[in-house]
């Protein structure tokens, strides 16, 4: 790859200093429990702003503000090794909530087990390469696009971390039958987030009031993420993300990529999109 901080293992594209070969293979191994959740993206479709809401959903000290942990010490990153060592994942108590951007291939093996669940989030492609080349310009160790067209050939080509965005979404969607999985679309969150909420309530059987609901939504809120430090990622370390050229929570809106993407970058993106997903009955909101 273009970026010297990725290096490609069976189609995806992995950091090379935080996740090495052996120990991606050995996370088809990890054992999973019945009551296990993963919410599993593609990068910069809503990752954030889905665990927050599952955060929510699933502690009531979260929701009361009566805790002030960290989304992502609640939740911890699965193929991250550096950040938590897989043996730590083990002795979490039950029930236990990850967040990974692991391809269907590297999930787990146990997964399939269909008890434990799995919520999938997709976002339409063009917002996602969009978020993630303003997301280079605060992620400090991110090897830099010089310009856009640049990082278009890159996110195309998969050389961004998680690979190609198609065969994340084709993998993870032609083999939904083998998992208990339920798929959300960030622009639906967009649209009616309240009723997002409800969905993922029915999917987890948590039973909450419409109060409750409430709250779960105005604290997912775009505006309240953003002045949340630890939403906003504020926590993390300035050698990791940098805040001084912008923030983690940026603009959260559909069809932003027009701002950044020429027609004729559109154009072929169209026509990559429909030779590649044709096949699929998914549809995307583009703006
Ligand atoms: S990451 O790095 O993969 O975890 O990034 P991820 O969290 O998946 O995606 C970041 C984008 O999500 C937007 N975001 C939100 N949108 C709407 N509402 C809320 N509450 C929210 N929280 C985060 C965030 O702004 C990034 O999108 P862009 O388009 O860059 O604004």
């Amino acid at each position: 790859p273009r970026d010297h901080n990725l290096y490609r293992y069976k189609g995806f594209c992995f950091l090379k200093d935080m996740m090495p070969p052996e120990f991606i293979d050995s996370l088809q191994n990890f054992k999973i429990r019945d009551d296990d959740v993963f919410l599993i993206t593609f990068p910069k479709s809503g990752t954030t702003w889905t665990q927050q809401i599952l955060c929510l959903i699933c502690y009531e000290g979260h929701r009361k503000g009566t805790e002030k942990i960290d989304t992502t010490e609640r939740m911890p990153w699965f193929e991250s090794q550096t950040l938590n060592p897989v043996s730590d994942l083990n002795s979490l108590p039950s029930p236990r909530l990850f967040v990974s951007h692991l391809s269907e291939t590297f999930v787990p093996k146990e997964l399939k087990n269909k008890k434990a669940k799995v919520i999938y989030v997709m976002r339409n492609a063009k917002d996602v390469m969009n978020s993630l080349y303003h997301f280079q310009d605060i992620l400090a160790l991110a090897q830099k696009s010089p310009d856009f067209n640049h990082f278009f050939e890159k996110f195309m080509d998969g050389e961004v971390f998680a690979g190609k965005w198609f065969d994340h979404i084709r993998g993870w969607y032609t083999h939904k039958n083998d998992y208990n999985i339920l798929f959300l679309k960030y622009e639906d969150m967009i649209k009616d987030l309240h009723s997002t909420v409800k969905q993922i309530c029915f999917f987890l059987a948590i039973e909450l009031d419409d109060e409750e609901i409430d709250i779960v939504v105005k604290k997912a809120s775009f505006n309240e993420m953003k002045k949340d430090p630890l939403s906003n990622k504020e926590n993390v370390p300035d050698s990791i993300i940098t805040r001084k050229v912008g923030s983690f929570i940026r603009k959260g809106q559909v069809g932003d990529w027009k701002n950044i993407m020429t027609v004729a970058q559109s154009e072929t993106f169209d026509k990559i999109f429909q030779e590649q997903m044709r096949d699929l009955s998914l549809s995307f909101t583009w703006q």
